[in-house]
């Protein structure tokens, strides 16, 4: 036998030279509630995720840009009084993500902070978009009225010293739109994140629930992407980048693995995947009982993220994961 693959396998150090894909602490951004609220509190609906208080957030922000995370990205939970169908806290200067965006970018200048850009978290209809009802009386989340909106959210979020700009909201051409508004107001540094392929997924059950937030009415599949689909990725890729965006995203990560890489084939932007509330809490239902090892089945999962394509993974495991990986 001329040929014997197992030889390229046979010590650490062989090992570690033919390795193709590394996963370290510097992939992962880190998703983190907040809430308005001096106490920091457990999600019961994301066992190992916490609203954050102020004070909490900027804490474990710090310890996990101390283990090499280089980003975070922000997820509000809006009190109920503050929540309109024209969802006007968004742009509100003194609204909780723009002071946590100071206060962050004070702490910990170097650390890149990256803001949703959607109106579900403000939205009294629990959508990303504005709600109309049509000539029906159906539920129309209404494009280009969104977008105006939008751009106001991510003008707020500059005004607070954000980096990047992340909009999750599926409008059609708000790419282009955040970036002329960002421009026009002297903000071209600040990059643009896009979720470009976001899919209507049940992955994102949990997290719904942890900023109560899901729709009051209808669903969203007249913005998200339809599972079955994936020549749709492509061209909302090729939009987003005529658009604008510096970097795309695929969201769902784990189940959507062929999207990744075939996204990541076609584009020279830089690909992010979300490994979402849904994927991490499957880890963590799976792994409490000791059916599998949470450690070694999470690393697998993002190792597998990056080898599809992707060079940076939002995770809520980037913390643990980055703690993890140090020992390793
Ligand atoms: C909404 C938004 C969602 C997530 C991130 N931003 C939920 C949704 O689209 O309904 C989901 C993230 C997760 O499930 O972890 N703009």
């Amino acid at each position: 036998m001329h040929i014997r693959p197992r030889r390229n396998r046979k010590s650490p150090a062989v090992r570690s030279l033919v390795q193709e894909t590394s996963l370290s602490a510097s992939d992962f951004i880190y998703p983190l509630f907040l809430h308005d609220k001096e106490v920091d509190e457990q999600i019961e609906s994301m066992p190992g995720c916490v609203r954050w208080s102020l004070t909490g957030l900027i804490k474990e922000a710090g310890e996990a840009y101390a283990l090499g995370v280089p980003a975070v990205v922000l997820f509000p939970a809006i009190d109920e009084s503050l929540k309109t169908s024209d969802a006007a806290e968004c742009h509100n200067d003194a609204g909780l993500v723009p002071r946590a965006v100071r206060a962050l970018k004070d702490a910990y200048p170097g650390l890149c902070v990256i803001t949703d850009v959607a109106l579900d978290p403000y939205n009294s209809d629990g959508h990303d978009g504005l709600v109309e009802k049509d000539a029906n009386g159906e539920l129309e989340i209404v494009n280009d009225e969104t977008v105006a909106v939008l751009c106001e959210q991510a003008l707020c979020h500059a005004r607070a010293g954000v980096d990047i700009v992340s909009p999750s909201d599926m409008m059609d051409g708000r790419v282009a739109a955040i970036r002329d508004a960002l421009d026009a107001s002297g903000f071209e540094k600040v990059s643009i994140l896009s979720y470009s392929a976001k899919y209507a997924s049940a992955y994102y059950g949990p997290f719904r629930g942890a900023l109560e937030s899901a729709p009051k009415a209808g669903d969203k599949k007249t913005y998200q992407m339809d599972p079955a689909n994936i020549r749709e990725a492509i061209r909302e890729i090729e939009l987003d980048e005529a658009e604008g965006a510096d970097m795309i995203m695929v969201k769902p990560a784990g189940p959507y693995l062929d999207v990744i890489a075939k996204v990541s084939d076609h584009t020279t932007l830089p690909v992010a995947a979300y490994q979402v509330s849904g994927e991490y809490l499957m880890i963590k239902a799976a792994s409490k009982d000791g059916w599998v090892n949470e450690k070694a089945i999470a690393l697998e999962s993002l190792m597998g993220i990056k080898r599809a394509g992707a060079s940076m993974i939002l995770t809520y495991y980037a913390k643990l994961a980055a703690e993890w990986l140090k020992d390793a």
